[in-house]
């Protein structure tokens, strides 16, 4: 692991001019400075998104050798970057027999559903066969995709298909990464962003056809896209709306879609042999890392594909593959693994596309995001759990939890179906064939059915559907949990008595994040921290990769870490801290070594801080830093997270005010050992216990005096009174007829 801080790093990259060299083998590595990285327009029209990929890990400090990175590059495209070859390789598509009936019906039809098998060349093709019919000059084509990493991915390969730059004729879009143009026509987008969009243009007239991709996924956001897109395509006759899915149940859309007209397309499937475990599996992990070294030293050549629940189980498998491949020495072939999860970065995603070389195999272990959304070429083996990680959500006490849950028969499916694309497959199941019969669901419940609707309900407020419960649902959501997400913004002020939507809500709306960090962020206008709050927001959207804690140094990493919450200030000043000296060292790589810190994910950090800074302009909050004041920073969080209070109990855990859920803090937390009576935490994660993530200290006289609708005196009683008539008593003994007086103890706080 070398220190890559320094400014005369070199990296590699090619001294030819032109592509075609590398078709002909002519072109040459060197090793460059980093002025002469500034490469030719002519190198990014095929490599740009290489390039970046390889100034990022150089950067960032990841364990790659460039030589390897460079050599595989050259290798990926004297096969794959000459555009003639990919013009053959489209034609070789099941799609492209069938082009120019999908585009007469496309032409006769204003809304279509379209089915065919993963890989069929669906997301690829179709927008651009649109753009060559002409489309396009109507208006741009999105096309949607339920995540970030199959937008961006899909988008650099479309770009390179159509020989453009990635950004221009062909872009893409997804939350907090905008990488689209003047020019763009077609545009890859998360559904969530078209949603977004609609905000802006309810009528998206700027596009001439929307493509609603992966739509047997039905995530939230592709669910109340399909009620708002069948509704602009009543109005707009000219509008194209086609419904794209992998799999084969596609009457329930077209049922919905006023009995749109189903267009197959016939897959190219090869036969896949599946086996069942014989007894239940104690340990996937264990069984999955066994599976696949068996298949590696005794199957013929193909690679590999395990399916697990998320990232930390990818992380263990990756480390217990690399041991135990180690511990089997020299004579077996080399195995390259490649882990794929939504929160990967960009830059190490595109490892899974590199070709294998010839005598490795290569493993990918990936969270469901493989099973129809990607598709990665010449796997034959795939080891499937049983698993992966859902959201539920109880509209009882307004919790969401991810949960690892059996997957669904209709997953199952998908998955085996991974191994069969390019010849015969295998599908190695770890659970028993009896438990596949009996225990898995055919089909996995919407996401509509199992979440929190806060963020839904806002922007469907936005749009002008006051009548929620009478939205066009496909399959509508629960009413409790409907409920309960008006009575959420109706508590933080985003709604009115009425259900209608204040000034509050319309600022809120025009953040990209949830509710609560939304109205923290409003709120923090009032208290002069704007500046500091959205630091503090765009942190906690980076989440848990901020702090980095090898294993062999963790009292160093843990050292590091409790300087930042020197005066007990709290996780979410922590991380303002954080934030903060990184920017004062002129964000400095080298300090984030130096304090444990993941580079990346401040960077992320900034990002997402300077869009939110933007976004402050547009709903006229000025920017403004208050970073000695931190019990207004804190009363600025309490605005959006008040709902998230939590009281100290005599056995060391923590009761919920609301709800009275029993919780903990997490250990990650600086505050784990303090324990103060009263915290706010900004979110609840179950795993052996359900455990609050990142808390800060509050006054409980605050609840009352910012949220004074939502918590009365009694919620807070048994110390506040006490306490808080101490002080007046104290100090204010003159207003203390007020207390008398006035049974609202929110009047008297906001008086005083
Ligand atoms: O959408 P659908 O699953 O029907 O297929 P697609 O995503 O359009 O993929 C068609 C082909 O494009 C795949 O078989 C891959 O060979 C290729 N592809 C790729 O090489 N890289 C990507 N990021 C996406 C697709
Ligand atoms: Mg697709």
């Amino acid at each position: 692991h070398r220190d890559r801080s320094t400014e005369e790093k070199t990296i590699p990259f090619a001294e030819q001019e032109s592509w075609e060299d590398y078709q002909t083998g002519k072109a040459k590595l060197m090793f460059g400075s980093k002025d002469q990285r500034k490469l030719s327009d002519s190198y990014e029209f095929v490599f740009d998104d290489q390039i970046d990929f390889i100034k990022e890990s150089v950067m960032d400090g990841d364990q790659f050798h460039e030589q390897d990175i460079a050599n595989s590059l050259v290798e990926k495209y004297k096969a794959k970057c000459n555009l003639e070859a990919l013009q053959e390789e489209r034609k070789k598509l099941p799609i492209y027999n069938y082009r120019d009936e999908l585009l007469k019906a496309i032409h006769d039809h204003q809304v279509l559903v379209i089915v065919g098998e993963t890989g069929s060349g669906k997301t690829t093709q179709i927008p651009q066969y649109l753009h060559e019919a002409g489309y396009t000059k109507r208006g741009k084509i999105a096309c949607t995709q339920p995540r970030r990493v199959a937008a961006l991915s899909i988008a650099a390969r479309v770009s390179r298909e159509m020989g453009v730059k990635l950004g221009h004729e062909v872009g893409y879009s997804i939350r907090f990464e905008d990488c689209t143009s003047e020019r763009t026509l077609l545009k890859y987008m998360t559904d969530g962003m078209l949603l977004r969009e609609l905000l802006s243009e309810p009528d998206l007239s700027s596009y001439s056809v929307v493509m609603v991709d992966e739509a047997h996924e039905r995530t939230l956001s592709t669910d109340i896209l399909f009620g708002l897109v069948k509704d602009i395509a009543r109005f707009r006759p000219n509008f194209k709306l086609l419904i794209s899915s992998a799999t084969l149940d596609a009457e329930k859309f077209s049922d919905y879609f006023d009995s749109a007209p189903i267009f197959k397309i016939p897959g190219r499937r090869y036969p896949v042999e599946i086996h069942h475990t014989k007894a239940p599996e104690a340990d996937y992990l264990d069984a999955a890392v066994v599976t696949a070294l068996q298949i590696h030293v005794t199957q013929p050549p193909g690679n590999i594909l395990v399916f697990l629940t998320g990232q930390e189980e990818i992380e263990t498998v990756e480390e217990m593959l690399k041991h135990r491949i180690s511990g089997l020495g020299t004579k077996i072939a080399e195995l390259i693994i490649c882990p794929i999860y939504a929160n990967l970065p960009t830059e190490l995603q595109a490892k899974i596309f590199v070709p294998t070389p010839k005598g490795a195999r290569k493993v990918v272990v990936a969270t469901n995001i493989a099973e129809t959304s990607l598709t990665i070429d010449g796997i034959k083996y795939v080891i499937d759990t049983g698993f992966c990680k859902m959201k539920s959500y109880n509209p009882r006490t307004g919790t969401e939890s991810l949960l690892i849950t059996p997957i669904s028969k209709a997953s199952a499916k998908q998955r085996a179906g991974r191994s069969g694309r390019t010849g015969p497959g295998k599908c190695f199941r770890l659970y028993t064939a009896d438990s596949y019969h009996r225990e898995l669901d055919n089909n996995t419940v919407p996401e509509i059915q199992r979440t929190n609707l806060a963020n839904v309900v806002l922007s469907l407020k936005c749009l002008g559907i006051n009548d929620l419960l009478h939205f066009d649902f496909m399959d509508p959501p629960p009413v409790g949990a409907l409920l309960k997400a008006v009575e959420l913004l109706y508590a933080l002020g985003a709604l009115n008595k009425l259900g209608q939507l204040t000034k509050v809500g319309r600022s809120m709306a025009e953040l990209p994040l949830d509710p609560m960090s939304s109205k923290a962020i409003v709120a923090s206008d009032k208290y002069k921290c704007s500046d500091d709050m959205i630091s503090i927001a765009a942190m906690l959207f980076v989440g848990n990769s901020i702090f980095h804690r090898p294993k062999e140094k963790k009292v160093h990493a843990d050292n590091a870490r409790s300087n930042f919450h020197a005066g007990n200030v709290g996780d979410h000043i922590a991380l303002l801290k954080v934030y903060n000296s990184w920017k004062e060292t002129d964000y400095s790589s080298q300090w984030c070594y130096e304090n444990y810190v993941q580079v990346r994910s401040m960077k992320r950090a900034r990002d997402i801080r300077d869009q939110l800074a933007g976004r402050l302009e547009r709903i006229e909050i000025e920017l403004t830093s208050n970073a000695n004041d931190l019990d207004a920073i804190k009363k600025s969080i309490i605005s959006g997270y008040f709902p998230h209070s939590a009281q100290l109990r005599i056995n060391g855990s923590y009761r919920t005010v609301k709800n009275r859920l029993t919780v903990h803090i997490h250990p990650s937390s600086g505050m784990a050992q303090l324990l103060p009576r009263w915290i706010i935490y900004h979110e609840l994660v179950l795993t052996t216990k359900e455990y609050m993530r990142q808390v800060t200290e509050l006054k409980p006289e605050w609840l009352v005096e910012i949220a004074p609708h939502y918590y009365q005196l009694k919620d807070v009683e048994d110390s506040v009174c006490k306490r808080c008539l101490k002080d007046m008593h104290r100090s204010l003994r003159p207003r203390l007829i007020l207390v008398s007086t006035v049974s609202k103890f929110s009047f008297v706080c906001t008086q005083i």
